[in-house]
C-alpha cells in the first residue's frame, strides 16, 4: 500500500506547478555534515538537488535519487548552475540498490508508507561504508503539517520509529525539532513564488520534525577471519591454531611503506600492474596518478583493484574499488612529508581503495597468522 501522494504522478504534477528550482539546503544537513571530511554521498529524494548541489560544492561526491524525472530535471540544472558534478539518477528510492559504500546517506521530507521507508533505510544502512552516517529528516507524526491528508498521516515519523528502522547503526541522534530555518516547503497546497530570491535563504516554518542520525561503526567490521586456502597449506588446521594479524599492525604497514602495488584490469581482460606512492589516511589508502596513464583508464572502465605491499614475509593484500577522492589537506601534507615533494593545492588524479577485504600474514608463522576481514 501507498500514500495517496507517493506517486510519480503525484510529485511529477507537483514539481511541475512550481516555478523555481528551489529548496536550497537544509539547516540539519549543516549540522551534521558541516565538519565531515567530504566523501561518497547519496540523497533519497533528492527532489530539485538542494542538499545534493551543497554537498557537491564542499568536495562531496554525490549521487542524488528521486522518483520524478521533472525534480531530477530541475536538479540538473541547479548542479549546472553551480557548477559542479552530481550523478541524478531517476529510481524509486524504495527499492533503490546504493551502488558500492557511502559515507552519508541523506533523506529530507520523503514522506513513505512505513513499510517502503523501512526497506529504504535497511537498503541505505548495508550500503553505509565503516565509519559512514545515515541523516533522515521528516515531518514528525506530533505536529502534522496543514492540508495533510488522514491517510498520508501514516507517513509521517517518530525519531523512535525511525532509530528502530537502522539495523545494526549507532545512534547519534534521534528527537523531535521545532522548524529548520532553511528548508523550502514542497508539499501539497504550497507553491512557489516566481520572484523567489536564489540567494536568500528559505525561512519556512515545517512544524515538528523528525530528525534521526545512525552511524556505522568503524570496528565493526575490522573482525579478524581466516582466509580460504587449499586444505594442505594448512590454516584452519587444529594443530597450528589462529594467532590472527591485528589490524593495527596492518595499519602501522600500510601508513609507513614506501612503495605499493596496485593491480588493474585492461580493457582486454589481462592484468596490470605498478609500483605507486600513497598515503594511509583515514583508514584507506590513497595515492594519485595521472589521469591519462593506464591504471587510470583501466580504473574508469573497470574499479576493482588488488593493492599490495612489497614484502613477501610480513605479507598484506588488500583488495576493493578505486574511486576518485578529494585531495584534503590532511592527505596532501602526510604525502608530502612522507616523499619530499609539494603537490600543489588541488592536485588531481588522487584515488582511495575501498576496501572490500583484506589480507595478512607472517611468512614464518604461516598457517597459524593468516588472517583475513572482509567489510
Ligand atoms: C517533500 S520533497 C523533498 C525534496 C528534497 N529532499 C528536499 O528536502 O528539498 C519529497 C521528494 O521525495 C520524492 N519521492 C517521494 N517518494 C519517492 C520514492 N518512493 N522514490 C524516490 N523519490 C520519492 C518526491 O519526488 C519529492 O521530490
Amino acid at each position: 500500500m501507498r500514500s495517496d501522494t507517493d506517486t510519480v504522478e503525484f510529485w511529477n504534477d507537483t514539481w511541475s506547478t512550481m516555478g523555481h528550482t528551489f529548496s536550497d539546503y537544509d539547516q540539519a544537513l549543516m549540522d551534521c555534515a558541516g565538519n565531515l571530511e567530504p566523501g561518497r554521498a547519496l540523497d533519497l529524494g533528492c527532489g530539485s538537488g538542494g542538499n545534493a548541489v551543497w554537498l557537491a560544492e564542499r568536495g562531496w561526491q554525490v549521487t542524488g535519487v528521486d522518483f520524478s524525472d521533472v525534480a531530477i530535471e530541475k536538479a540538473r540544472i541547479r548542479a549546472a548552475d553551480k557548477r559542479v558534478e552530481v550523478e541524478f539518477v531517476v529510481s524509486d528510492a524504495t527499492v533503490y540498490r546504493p551502488d558500492g559504500l557511502y559515507d552519508l546517506i541523506t533523506s529530507f521530507y520523503i514522506h513513505l508508507w512505513p513499510e517502503h521507508r523501512a526497506r529504504m533505510l535497511a537498503n541505505a544502512a548495508r550500503a553505509l561504508a565503516p565509519g559512514g552516517r545515515i541523516l533522515f529528516v521528516s515531518h514528525d507524526k506530533s505536529s502534522p503539517p496543514s492540508g495533510w491528508s488522514r491517510k498520508d498521516l501514516e507517513s509521517l515519523t517518530t525519531p523512535d520509529e525511525v532509530a528502530a528502522e537502522l539495523p545494526g547503526l549507532r545512534i547519534e541522534r534521534a528527537q523531535v525539532v521545532e522548524e529548520f530555518a532553511a528548508h523550502a516547503e514542497c508539499r501539497p497546497g504550497h507553491e512557489e513564488t516566481e520572484d523567489h530570491d536564489d540567494h536568500e535563504p528559505d525561512l519556512h516554518f515545517h512544524g515538528a520534525t523528525t530528525v534521526v542520525i545512525g552511524v556505522k561503526d568503524k570496528t565493526e567490521s575490522h573482525v579478524p577471519d581466516r582466509p580460504q586456502m587449499p586444505a594442505g597449506y594448512g590454516v584452519g588446521d587444529p594443530q597450528y591454531g589462529f594467532e590472527p594479524i591485528q589490524w593495527s599492525w596492518v595499519v602501522e604497514r600500510m601508513t609507513d611503506a614506501r612503495n605499493y602495488w596496485v593491480a588493474t584490469t585492461r580493457a582486454d581482460g589481462s592484468p596490470h600492474l605498478s609500483p605507486v606512492w600513497g598515503v594511509w589516511h583515514g583508514d584507506a589508502f590513497h595515492f594519485f596518478t595521472d589521469e591519462d596513464s593506464f591504471k587510470a583508464r583501466n580504473i574508469r572502465r573497470d574499479p576493482r583493484a588488488v593493492v599490495h605491499l612489497e614484502s613477501g614475509d610480513e605479507v598484506v593484500v588488500m583488495e576493493g574499488t578505486l574511486e576518485s577522492a578529494v585531495a584534503t589537506p590532511d592527505i596532501l601534507s602526510a604525502y608530502e612529508s612522507k616523499y619530499g615533494v609539494s603537490l600543489g593545492h588541488e592536485p588531481e588524479g588522487l584515488y582511495r581503495l575501498r576496501l572490500s577485504k583484506a589480507l595478512a600474514w607472517l611468512e614464518s608463522d604461516f598457517p597459524k597468522t593468516a588472517t583475513r576481514w572482509r567489510f
